[in-house]
């Protein structure tokens, strides 16, 4: 209305009238549009990133919610609708008025209490707009948009209102319409294997329902992640392609019915796209982590970072047995020798799996049902604890609930406080069932089959997390819930799996191939850590039948590349006591930092990251590459100048590749200064790992 309004006006003014009249006509149409304001249709208003470059428009069109998003001028996202489908009442959707547009800004720098990086710049602008529907029920939300130089955010904000008191989500129906063609990397969402799949690349028009982080890159070269912040209390959003570049949300099914249900006043999940113009902007983008609300631990200082080994891939390759009997890994005698091991080399952490009841017969699923509390006969947990701490090391606990939440939670407490009394800070879980098996008990005492990213089990991962930092323990989640920065408000959640592991080249088929790592960096891992474990030596661990396809180089240089506050050293003992040379590396490289660059990169490519370590003035590199040889040369002007380092350089050897000849490595020292450049020769399927140990 108030555009038909402006351009009958101003059809006047080209008519030819005298400029007296033309000044009457703007001035009429100035007070004009004074006075409609706030508009019942067409209402845009626009919001700025701190540098201009990203612009946000939203507002309504036709009463219909949307917004729109370009950066330097160019769309990246079209137009693109906002609402919710509610299972009991008429959805959200058209017959919107803004009421009300707040703006804000934040600009501070915050430090993270371990990290990929010490200090964390949080700067945006932010608008508030405030819809409500003229006619009928008058319902009314508020969505918060936020713009930053790296990209956007917004959520929805169901204020308390008579009438919407309990909010029952059908579906949320976000969208998200991508400008540019583009080339996308992605995992299928609403499968079996939750987020354990190998990543795809295809055209953004050929992308199905898919998982986030999704990462695209446009034809114009500008790289776009799509994902979110803060999934508390809330069901996961996948994202679903509906016709050509057209994506809209859908939250991961609830076995209850509606997939949220949520009592007003309450937020959803900060929906996310990270906007750079290079594939390196998206790793070092902080996004999703200031889009989290502040720790809410308060002292996290018992929060250790630390690398550890552990009673694990010997069970992957079926040397030994979870379950009970004369090959079951976890006894006694084998616990203490891998403390021997970690004591001998410095390793904080040893990680025991299948030390409690209920690992024989079908655990898969939680059909045995797991004893939190009761160990196997042959596996002494107080002389093992005990033991450990003579040695000053840590146990790392397991809590392997096979997705059998119902049986976990009421023996949470106990188990915790078993482990606490025993010195263990940090606690692996598992979630091992497929997709739509976890079982959780309801509020009506029922035990349903619920999805690993539903509302239920966001709800189940957070008491895990809170009840874990009442006793000091930290929570690595294996088969979890997507990573969506909580790390943030709960720096006891250090890491977790949530993608395709190093597990999958002791028996999966196929195995990860070369590119795998390399997708990781650029798509799972901008989720948060991922806890990959890697570091296996020996890559033909099953004898000829599955194979590691990397070369030896490329498992010391994965300890940089991907990026998690606890990194395992995944092989057997006997495997690095034989190699102590690469092994040495493993060993000097640390596990949190105070600041990381990266060097290069291309999605699914290679990349190459430099990581100042936290404790010292050393720096560190790992550059990798997938199924292509790449000779690369890096410049070293992150190093402190006039300061003398020795390189110590792990790199693939003379005609190294992946498949068949993984092994050859030059381990070899340099002096360089921050004036050096750094040439890397990465083997098919290869990576190189740098030392640069800051001399006096
Ligand atoms: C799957 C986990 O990813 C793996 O690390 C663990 O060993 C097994 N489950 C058993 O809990
Ligand atoms: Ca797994």
């Amino acid at each position: 209305m108030l555009r038909m309004r402006t351009r009958l006006l101003f059809s006047g003014f080209e008519a030819g009238q005298g400029w007296f009249q033309a000044c009457l006509t703007g001035l009429a149409a100035l007070f004009l549009l004074m006075l409609s304001a706030p508009a019942t249709a067409d209402t845009i208003s626009e919001l700025r990133s701190p540098n201009g470059q990203i612009k946000i428009e939203a507002g309504e069109l036709g009463g219909r919610p949307f917004y729109r998003v370009s950066r330097a001028d160019k769309p990246v996202i079209a137009n693109s609708r906002l609402g919710f489908m509610l299972a009991d009442q008429p959805k959200l959707d058209g017959g919107f008025a803004v009421m009300a547009t707040e703006r804000a800004s934040g600009n501070e720098t915050w430090e993270q209490p371990w990290g990929e990086a010490r200090y964390i710049k949080n700067h945006y602008q932010e608008m508030t707009l405030q819809f409500r529907e003229g006619e009928g029920r008058k319902r009314t939300y508020s969505v918060r948009f936020r713009a930053f130089d790296d990209g956007i955010g917004f959520r929805y904000e169901f204020p308390d209102q008579a009438g919407l008191q309990t909010v029952q989500i059908a579906e949320e129906k976000t969208e998200f319409v991508i400008a540019e063609p583009g080339t996308a990397w992605w995992i299928p969402a609403g499968e079996w294997n939750r987020y354990e799949y190998l990543y795809q690349r295809t055209p953004v028009k050929e992308v199905p329902q898919v998982h986030t982080p999704m990462t695209i890159r446009t034809a114009s070269g500008l790289h776009l992640s799509f994902h979110e912040a803060a999934l508390v209390d809330y069901s996961a959003m996948w994202l679903r392609r509906v016709e050509g570049q057209r994506f809209v949300s859908q939250l991961s099914p609830s076995a209850n019915g509606p997939k949220v249900v949520r009592e007003a006043p309450f937020n959803t999940p900060w929906r996310t796209i990270q906007i750079s113009p290079d594939a390196a902007g998206l790793v070092t983008s902080h996004l999703i982590l200031n889009l989290n609300e502040p720790n809410a631990l308060g002292d996290v200082s018992w929060v250790k970072p630390h690398k550890y080994v552990g009673i694990w891939w010997e069970m992957h390759i079926n040397k030994s047995t979870w379950g009970s009997g004369p090959t079951h890994g976890a006894t006694t005698v084998n616990a203490k020798r891998y403390i021997d091991f970690a004591a001998r080399h410095g390793f904080r952490g040893v990680l025991i799996e299948g030390w409690n009841v209920g690992w024989d017969g079908n655990w898969f699923g939680g059909e045995s049902g797991f004893d939190f509390t009761k160990a196997y006969p042959d596996f002494d947990l107080e002389a093992v604890a005990a033991y450990a701490r003579l040695k000053n090391v840590r146990l790392i606990g397991h809590h392997e609930t096979a997705a059998n939440v119902a049986n976990y939670e009421p023996q949470l407490d106990a188990a915790l406080k078993l482990y606490a009394r025993l010195g263990v800070d940090s606690i692996k879980t598992g979630y091992v069932a497929d997709a739509g098996g976890a079982r959780v008990q309801g509020a009506d005492g029922v035990v349903r089959h619920e999805w690993h990213d539903g509302q239920a089990m966001s709800r189940h991962h957070l008491h895990v997390v809170k009840e874990a930092a009442r006793q000091k323990i930290a929570i690595n989640a294996h088969e979890p819930i997507k990573d969506t920065g909580l790390r943030r408000t709960y720096p006891n959640w250090v890491a977790r799996e949530g993608a395709r592991g190093q597990e999958y080249n002791a028996w999966g088929s196929p195995t990860n191939p070369p590119e795998h790592e390399v997708n990781l960096v650029f798509t799972r891992l901008l989720s948060g850590p991922m806890d990959y474990t890697p570091g296996i030596f020996q890559l033909k661990p099953t004898l000829g039948q599955n194979q590691v396809l990397t070369t030896l180089s490329k498992q010391l240089a994965l300890y940089v590349a991907l990026y998690s506050p606890i990194q395992m050293a995944a092989d057997l003992p006997e495997h690095y006591e034989a190699n102590m040379a690469p092994f040495q590396f493993i060993k000097d490289v640390p596990t949190d930092w105070e600041e990381t660059r990266v060097l290069n990169g291309e999605v699914g490519d290679y990349v190459t990251i430099a990581r100042k370590d936290r404790n010292s003035q050393d720096w560190f590199l790992g550059a990798i590459t997938d199924e292509n040889p790449r000779n690369l040369t890096v410049g070293l002007s992150f190093l402190t100048p006039a300061k003398t380092y020795r390189a110590h350089i792990y790199r693939d050897g003379p005609k190294a590749h992946f498949k068949d000849n993984p092994y050859p490595i030059v381990i070899e020292t340099r002096n360089v200064t921050s004036r050096s450049s750094l040439p890397l020769a990465l083997a098919p399927g290869g990576g190189q790992a740098v030392r640069f140990e800051a001399m006096e």
